[in-house]
Order: C-alpha cells, then sequence, then structure tokens
C-alpha cells in the first residue's frame, strides 16, 4: 500500500523482473515443490538461447520426425513452458503422460527440488553472450508488457549486470549448468554448434535420449528446423503471442535473424571490451568458450 504513493512510471524499462514475478517469483513454492518424473525431458535455457529452436528438435526426435504434427499442433501445446507468466502450466503438465517434454527458463537455483534426486534427462542450450544480448534487446522492444525504451548501449550494460531479465545473471545461469556437463542426465548445447552442424547435433540429442533415428529421420528433422522453415510454421514461430497482442506490430518477429555474429553490427568497442572482461572472469575459467562468427 505504501508503494501506490510512489511513481513506478519507468521502473518497467529498468527492471523486467516484473515481467517474469508471476511464473518466477511469486509461485517459488509452487516450483520447489513440483513433482517430477524421472523420465521427463527439460529443455532449459536461458531466454533467447534457442529455446524455441531446441524444443522443436526434441519434441521430433522424441516422436518419429512426425512434422505433420509439428505443423499443426502448437508447440507450447507440444512442449509446455513450465513457469508461463499468463496461465499455470504446471496443472496442464502434471496431467500430461509421460514422457513429459517440458521447457524452463529457471536457473540452477530455483528448479524444484525433486529434480536433483528424480534426475530427469536435461537439454541445456547455451549461447555466445554477444548474440544473446542483441536477441534479447529487440525482443524486449518487441513485448508490449515489457515496451523497453532504452537504448543498446543502456540495455547491454543492464543486461549483463543481470537487471533486465527475470532469470538472472547471464553468467550465473550458463556457469551453474555448465559445471554439471559431466552428470549423465545432462547435455549441453551450443546455438553456434547447432547453426554449424545441425544433423550432427540431432544425431546427439538423439543419442543422450536413446531414441534410433533413420538417415531419412534426421534429414526430414533438419529441413523442418532451418531458420526459415521455422519462421513460415506458425505452430513453432510464436506468432500466437503476436495474435494474443503482446508484440509491438511492425517491430519485426519472435523469429528474428537466426544468425551468429549479429552483435557486430551493435557493439561498440567499449561494450565488446566490456563483455570481453566479464567473459574472462566468469567463464573463461570454467573452460567455457563459445565461437562468436
Ligand atoms: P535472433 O533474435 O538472434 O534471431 P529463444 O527461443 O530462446 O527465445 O531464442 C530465440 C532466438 O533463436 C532468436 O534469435 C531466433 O531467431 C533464434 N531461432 C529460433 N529458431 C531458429 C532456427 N530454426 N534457426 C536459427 N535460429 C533460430
Amino acid at each position: 500500500l505504501e508503494m501506490s504513493s510512489v511513481d513506478l512510471s519507468g521502473l518497467c524499462d529498468r527492471v523486467l523482473a516484473i515481467y517474469v514475478p508471476e511464473g518466477h517469483i511469486l509461485r517459488l513454492e509452487e516450483n520447489n515443490n513440483f513433482e517430477i518424473r524421472s523420465d521427463d525431458i527439460w529443455v532449459i535455457t536461458y531466454p533467447k538461447c534457442g529455446t524455441t529452436w531446441t524444443q522443436e528438435i526434441v519434441w521430433l526426435v522424441c516422436n518419429n520426425a512426425d512434422t505433420e504434427t509439428a505443423n499443426t499442433v502448437e508447440l507450447d501445446t507440444r512442449f509446455p513452458f513450465f513457469e508461463y507468466p499468463f496461465t499455470n502450466q504446471k496443472r496442464v503438465i502434471r496431467k500430461m503422460p509421460s514422457p513429459r517434454l517440458i521447457k524452463t527458463h529457471l536457473a540452477l537455483p530455483v528448479l524444484p527440488h525433486q529434480i536433483r534426486e528424480k534426475k530427469p534427462k536435461i537439454i541445456y542450450t547455451m549461447r555466445n553472450p554477444k548474440d544473446t544480448c542483441v536477441s534479447m534487446y529487440h525482443f524486449v522492444k518487441l513485448l508490449t508488457p515489457i515496451n523497453y525504451k532504452g537504448n543498446f548501449e543502456e540495455f547491454t550494460k543492464e543486461f549483463f549486470m543481470g537487471v533486465t531479465v527475470g532469470h538472472g545473471s547471464f553468467w550465473d545461469h550458463h556457469r551453474d549448468y555448465w559445471r554439471l556437463k559431466n552428470e549423465m542426465n545432462i547435455l549441453i548445447l551450443k546455438y553456434e554448434d547447432l547453426i554449424t552442424d545441425l544433423a550432427k547435433e540431432v544425431k546427439r540429442i538423439a543419442a543422450f535420449l536413446e531414441k534410433e533415428l533413420t538417415e531419412e529421420q534426421v534429414q526430414t528433422i533438419v529441413e523442418h528446423c532451418t531458420f526459415k522453415t521455422m519462421k513460415d510454421n506458425s505452430a513453432s514461430n510464436q506468432s500466437h503471442i503476436q495474435n494474443m497482442g503482446l508484440m509491438r506490430a511492425g517491430m519485426g518477429n519472435f523469429m528474428r535473424k537466426g544468425k551468429i555474429g549479429d552483435w557486430k553490427n551493435y557493439f561498440t568497442p567499449e561494450l565488446n571490451d566490456m563483455v570481453d572482461q566479464l567473459n574472462k572472469k566468469y567463464l573463461e575459467p570454467e573452460g567455457l568458450t563459445f565461437d562468436y562468427e
């Protein structure tokens, strides 16, 4: 009540966490106690690192490359978003038959507690920090609930301090999951590797999930999951967000560019230096490096 006298206008420009709390903070208790099944398959990412792409590939790997269903049934229905901020998807996930496919952006410390003991399979997709930042900048400009007004330089500084994304720091998120890379139930993917050799990564995913795919099925998945095909597929291009009025018209699409190296069109030498320093501090000592072009 005291807060109601405080002028909060403009705060949304700075603290995007406001966009996420319903799923991420207020439902923390429900997240913590969520019942996990050992045959669940979780796709976990920091936002804008290739979540949607990974989900589509994993769904096809688990469903015999059934592109007909992938072209007609919404990806969010086939592969629900655990902490979706607009409707309570946990109710839906509880009723799903096994094996359940679940997407989350939750940082490691706030995953449901049972994940540690039930050890479901986890696929974590990483992306280089510079392209992730550019992708996120466009996304927050696009989303009407966020309505970000800052310029790229302001955004980048806030982003790398972990202020602007409800899922915490890029560095902590990546480092925490990377440290689990030798666990049997975790497969780490990199966005850049998906771009470079998708067929190879589809085979790695299939091997990890213990699914046998023919060469033809691998090829079908690769063709279905190219940027262009997914951009044109209304079941997986997130156009429903647009249809819900959550994206500003004329500001672009969720499926934006799909490339490595777009950061070069945005980063000043000063920003580049800042990210290189942070990278040296947080990820390089962990042995985690990325491709940037
Ligand atoms: P860009 O904004 O750089 O284009 P997420 O699903 O985690 O929100 O990630 C979104 C990013 O993944 C966007 O990056 C989007 O274009 C990209 N993306 C989605 N599908 C892709 C695909 N099939 N191939 C390459 N990039 C893809």
